[in-house]
């Protein structure tokens, strides 16, 4: 008798064990679809300069229930090789979408090469080309790769493909995103790229300003400081920032070189092109954030806006390749001379760094539609 009792506790324990990891497992979805295909952007957002920029393709319009499975795929660890590591460990929502670690840490302990970016607001990168080095030539050729990268999540995709299939959530979850329950890297593709492509932020404090003042004169919303910092950052006379992170995306359209370093270990565009004109050339990221991404550029070397300003206002390398726009005025004209150091005071420096953190949305980074599910 006593045995019988022992026997049934345990196996009665190891039943509700077992449901209570399937309840953890299942992603927790609402009944209905979340709102991603139609999100009303403000006017500034939906004019024709920022809206011509947006890289949809026609064959991959945002879904809700594509931008459902994309936003379970983008934060399930049965991505990677060892159910390791999600997208989300490298791009954290309350970092919006970046990671605080200067390189990120893959499947293993590997160390990335480069620092994990913004993975928001890639809706809008005209060329429709993704990294640093710009190598991946579509949003759904980009998202791929760091399933398949060896440090980042080590995963073959046929192996994939048969692992989600074995997945009960998963099934459904293809079914009603593209209407059969087929599980193939293509789809996976599609649905993460609809998921990164929704994920906008307009709702800012600069948002908010902007969508009050259509010609951009100082905002009420805005301190003095912030309103002086906002007239630099357009002052394309006296810092020129605008004209490199361009129209209220705060997007650059092709890498360039921004004087990091005289000399690069990372090449940058040339590591692909092999073009010297490429070399150290970046893509230009988004702005939106900006405070919440820390640290900045390719290789995270600077660890505060601080820095990066102080950059900008002193610190530009005389690099062959060093943009026109980051040049003074020399014997061949604008953009001929040495490095332009914007030598901007201490109060144009706060000023700036003060507008920069008017971009940071923190409805973005909370809002359910790209929070963690599980
Ligand atoms: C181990 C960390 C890590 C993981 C996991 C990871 N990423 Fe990244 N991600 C990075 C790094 C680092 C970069 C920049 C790499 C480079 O430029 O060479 C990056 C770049 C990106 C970009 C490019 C953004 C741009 O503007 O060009 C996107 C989009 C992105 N990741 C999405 C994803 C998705 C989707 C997943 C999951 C399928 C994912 N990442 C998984 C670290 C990671
Ligand atoms: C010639 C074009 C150009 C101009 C002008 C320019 N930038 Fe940049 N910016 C870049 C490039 C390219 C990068 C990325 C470089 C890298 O990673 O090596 C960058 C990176 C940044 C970053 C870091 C982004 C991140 O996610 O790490 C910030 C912040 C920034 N710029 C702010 C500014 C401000 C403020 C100004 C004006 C004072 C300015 N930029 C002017 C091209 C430019």
């Amino acid at each position: 008798m006593r045995r019988f009792i022992f026997f049934t506790t345990f196996l009665l324990l190891s039943l509700l064990l077992f449901s209570y990891r399937l309840s953890q497992q299942a992603p927790r979805l609402p009944a209905k679809a979340l709102n991603y295909a139609n999100i009303p952007l403000p006017p500034h957002l939906a004019a024709d300069v920022v809206q011509s920029m947006d890289n949809t393709p026609a064959d991959n319009p945002i879904t809700d229930a594509g931008a459902t499975l994309g936003r379970v795929l983008f934060y399930d660890k049965k991505l990677s090789i060892n159910d390791g590591i999600a997208c989300a460990s490298c791009h954290q929502a309350k970092h919006g979408f970046a990671d605080p670690r200067t390189f990120s840490v893959g499947f293993e302990g590997g160390l990335t090469a480069r620092h994990s970016m913004s993975a928001a607001n890639v809706r809008f990168y005209q060329n429709g080309s993704f990294f640093w080095d710009e190598r991946a030539e579509t949003l759904e050729a980009q998202v791929l790769q760091p399933i398949q990268d060896p440090i980042e999540m080590g995963m073959k995709l046929k192996k994939l493909e048969k692992k989600l299939k074995r997945i009960s959530y998963y099934p459904p979850l293809f079914e009603d995103a593209f209407g059969s329950p087929e599980v193939s890297s293509a789809r996976i593709s599609k649905a993460l790229a609809q998921f990164m492509r929704s994920m906008v932020s307009y709702r800012s404090r600069y948002d908010e300003g902007r969508a009050m003042h259509p010609a951009r004169e100082p905002f009420s919303n805005f301190s003095e400081e912030e309103n002086a910092g906002k007239s630099l950052f357009f002052n394309t006379e006296r810092t020129g920032c605008s004209h490199c992170h361009l129209t209220d995306m705060f997007v650059g359209v092709e890498a360039r070189n921004n004087g990091l370093y005289k000399e690069y270990t990372d090449h940058g565009k040339a590591t692909v092109t092999e073009e010297w004109m490429d070399e150290g050339a970046f893509k230009i990221p988004s702005l939106r954030n900006i405070a919440l991404t820390a640290p900045y550029m390719h290789d995270g070397s600077l660890a505060t806006l601080e820095e990066v300003i102080e950059h900008y206002a002193h610190g530009v390398k005389d690099h062959e390749n060093l943009h026109l726009l980051l040049r003074d005025e020399g014997p061949m004209g604008r953009g001929s001379g040495p490095p332009r150091q914007l030598k901007l005071s201490v109060t144009e420096s706060a000023a700036l760094r003060a507008f920069l953190e008017t971009l940071t949305d923190s409805s973005l980074i909370s809002d359910e539609r790209w929070a963690d599910p599980f």
